[in-house]
């Protein structure tokens, strides 16, 4: 008798697990190779020391150079900072071998058409390469005010661009992963509707 009611209750759980957790686990954690970066990345908190081969770099800017852009138009412009103390003045915790890759917009950066939104596909590009190679990487627009105030120049940003916005690609700590590190999402049916 004893044994039926935990044999029942652990049907009952696993049944739970299997109808309301595994689905949510499965989504994170999926192994297609193509969704995996877009569903486990996270923006990270805590860089550590150590340079990026060129080799990755290269290979983190053709993803932002690959993005979609309304008509083809590709209104970006990529600034690579590895200048340690040029980093510094743009985020101000930069970890020794952070790379900042800057988007800037041609036009004034606020008001022409789709630029925006085609540096931002090109950014979140940038972002989830970075993650696929094994970096860290984080997004900041909160800075841009002041880089196009005060650095437009020490960046070489060509005449006519604004920045929009950097990915911060730096070495983290092996061992962080997407389910711990990430903070949650609103559930999908807040934002999801079917017509
Ligand atoms: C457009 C945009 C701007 C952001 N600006 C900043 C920023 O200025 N400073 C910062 O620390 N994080 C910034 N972030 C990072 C977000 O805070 C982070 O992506 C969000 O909290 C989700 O984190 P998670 O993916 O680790 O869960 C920005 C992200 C985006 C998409």
């Amino acid at each position: 008798m004893n044994f039926m009611k935990h044999f029942t209750l652990f049907v009952a759980v696993f049944c739970a697990l299997c109808l309301f957790v595994m689905p949510v686990l499965d989504a994170q954690e999926s192994n297609n190779p193509g969704l995996k970066p877009i569903l486990s990345h996270y923006a990270a908190r805590s860089f550590i020391a150590g340079a990026i081969p060129k080799a990755d770099l290269d290979l983190i800017l053709q993803a932002g150079i690959r993005a979609p852009s309304a008509n083809n138009r590709q209104p970006w412009q990529f600034t690579v900072v590895q200048n340690q103390s040029l980093a510094k003045q743009i985020v101000s915790n930069n970890v020794e071998g952070n790379v900042l890759i800057v988007i800037s917009a041609s036009g004034d950066g606020k008001t022409n058409g789709s630029q925006i939104l085609d540096c931002a596909l090109a950014t979140e590009s940038i972002y989830l390469a970075a993650q696929a190679l094994g970096y860290g990487s984080r997004i900041y627009t909160g800075p841009m005010d002041r880089v196009n105030r005060d650095l437009k120049s020490s960046l070489g940003l060509p005449n006519g661009y604004s920045a929009v916005a950097l990915v911060r690609v730096g070495r983290i700590q092996s061992g962080a992963d997407a389910v711990s590190s990430a903070s949650s999402r609103k559930d999908a049916n807040s934002m999801v509707n079917y017509k």
